[in-house]
């Protein structure tokens, strides 16, 4: 069996549109990386889809007066369609509502049940006496016993991000009805982690597990590795992975009416019951992507979702025996939007089905602009002053003022026709050089995740063609010398030709049209660079 690529961008929950910190957070960077590996005929599975679950949904549709179902169709669609006008690429659009998620989910749970790998045990929760309801995560608010936010939610402070149980919450309150709630006993599963700290210890520190290397650790980011260490260092709690909700997969149990699976327990198996829609769909078999130690699993998310992806789930594939664990989970940091934090419930975002409104066809400026200024490393701002500058002085002077002036060229003096070359000198051959090594060194980057890094070399080779254009001026060399004149366009073409290869992961509208222009079809990332 070949090799072959599981990609994942973080299953989004279907309560609202999406806005470009999601974008530059979890799926432009996953996009750009699975069209690199598709360019590369590489074996991929690019899997995405609507979280439907969770306290966050059921909170939303309460507040609107409508069904969890009315909200999550409305942005499910909504949401799939958005991302395809952006041209991210996702081998299938899934949702946890789908029959087979919940099938899937269910069978986790009772294979894990069954081996006795859960707690069960029956503590004493708050519950809402005016509702006649437990009050799960959002349903429960109070102060933050960390840093004293007022309006911190049971399972987390949105404030300093701490995770939280209900109980530790100071003056809590229901936040249905805003009044105190009442404790009273209730049975739940947990999944018991500490149990897996050796292990998860070992797998984070050297990617090692029963002394088989599964990932070289160097290649994780060093904010990534550090929550981890963190998380693992300060004790692994127990953790809840059944809620007494309504909403979400029923807990397949004899006696657990009124019980559903944590959302986080069901979410991170959609990945895998997606990628059975997905193989159902085109032939394949799942198996071969989830349980194939040739296959490399990478997860996109933001930094809020570390710990489910590299502690939780992986404690429970590992639990389920045979699943492959992540190669990489390149987690991004924040992208803030003029000196604020992004906020649905404040409006405070570019949406995105809004920014296609005012910038019709217009999907590569922003690509481009969330790229160059993505928070891979640290939390990043997103300025209108500073996308006009990325859109004006870089990707329309730099990048459209090259190709434009090679293409108006060649069709002034040669109809459009390439003209061949005659003799090159040093200069062309120190050119040239340096084209056949940009894919090289823009793959690299790309490997690496290092996704600004390798913009920066595309745009670079695009720099370079610039002067190369304004030093040979061919415009005024045709008057006395044709043949030269022809080798500069010729050379000129060759950029524009490996540019309209390499710039497709970035910016894949704009890689189309050049390739058009250039009647280039069916390229793949190695005929970049090449004569
Ligand atoms: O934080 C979120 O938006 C979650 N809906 C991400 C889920 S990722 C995965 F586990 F599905
Ligand atoms: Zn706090």
């Amino acid at each position: 069996m070949g090799k072959k690529h599981i990609v994942t961008s973080a299953l989004l929950y279907a309560n609202g549109p999406i806005h470009i910190g999601h974008i530059a957070g979890a799926y432009f960077p996953a996009d750009i990386y699975v069209r690199f590996l598709r360019l590369n005929n590489e074996d991929v599975a690019f899997i995405c889809g609507s979280d439907e679950h969770g306290a966050a949904i059921t909170l939303q549709a309460k507040k609107l007066g409508l069904t969890p179902k009315e909200i999550i169709d409305k942005y499910h669609n909504q949401n799939k369609k958005t991302f395809a006008e952006f041209g991210i690429d996702f081998s299938i659009y899934h949702r946890t509502s789908e029959k087979i998620h919940h099938e899937t989910a269910k069978e986790f749970f009772t294979s894990l049940e069954k081996n006795n790998l859960f707690e069960v045990k029956t503590t004493e929760q708050y519950f809402d006496d005016s509702i006649n309801q437990f009050l799960a995560d959002r349903y429960i608010e109070g102060e933050c016993p960390k840093c004293g936010y007022q309006h911190a939610y049971g399972d987390q402070c949105e404030k300093c991000g701490s995770a939280l149980s209900p109980n530790e919450l100071i003056n809590p309150k229901s936040t249905i009805s805003g009044n105190k709630p009442v404790l009273k006993k209730t049975k739940h599963w947990y999944l018991p982690m500490a149990k897996h700290e050796k292990w998860l210890a070992k797998w984070i520190d050297e990617g090692v597990i029963n002394d088989s290397k599964y990932h070289d650790t160097k290649t994780w980011k060093t904010q990534v590795l550090g929550q981890c260490k963190s998380w693992i260092n300060s004790g692994l709690k127990s953790r809840a992975i059944t809620r007494d909700l309504e909403w979400g997969v029923k807990v397949p149990l004899e006696n657990s009416e009124g019980k559903v699976l944590y959302v986080w327990f069901d979410a991170p198996i959609g990945y895998i019951s997606a990628t059975k829609a997905w193989a159902k769909l085109n032939n394949k078999k799942w198996e071969d992507y989830w349980k194939s130690r040739d296959t490399e699993l990478v997860h996109f998310i933001g930094k809020d979702n570390i710990v489910f992806h590299c502690i939780i789930f992986p404690i429970i594939l590992r639990l389920k025996k045979n699943y492959i664990l992540p190669k990489n989970v390149p987690a991004n940091e924040f992208l803030n939007l003029e000196g604020n934090k992004l906020s649905t419930s404040k409006n405070w975002a570019i949406w995105l089905h809004e920014y296609l409104i005012d910038f019709k066809d217009q999907q590569d400026s922003l690509r481009y602009a969330l790229c160059a200024s993505a928070p891979e490393n640290k939390d990043t701002d997103f300025t209108w002053k500073e996308f006009q500058a990325r859109n004006n002085n870089e990707l329309v002077s730099i990048l459209g003022n090259f190709v434009n002036r090679v293409v108006v060229l060649t069709n002034k003096y040669w109809g459009g026709e390439v003209p061949v070359v005659d003799i090159t000198n040093e200069y062309d051959e120190q050119i040239l050089s340096i084209l056949k090594k940009s894919p090289t060194k823009i793959a690299k980057s790309i490997k690496k995740f290092r996704f600004r890094e390798a913009l920066t070399e595309m745009m670079n080779l695009a720099r370079i063609g610039n002067k190369y254009l304004a030093d040979c001026e061919p415009w005024k060399v045709i008057k006395s010398d044709e043949k030269r004149a022809k080798t500069i366009l010729n050379i000129s073409l060759q950029i524009t030709a490996s540019l309209s290869i390499v710039s497709e992961p970035f910016l894949p509208f704009t890689s189309k049209k050049l390739k058009d222009i250039l009647n280039l079809t069916k390229l793949k990332w190695t005929d970049a660079g090449v004569k």
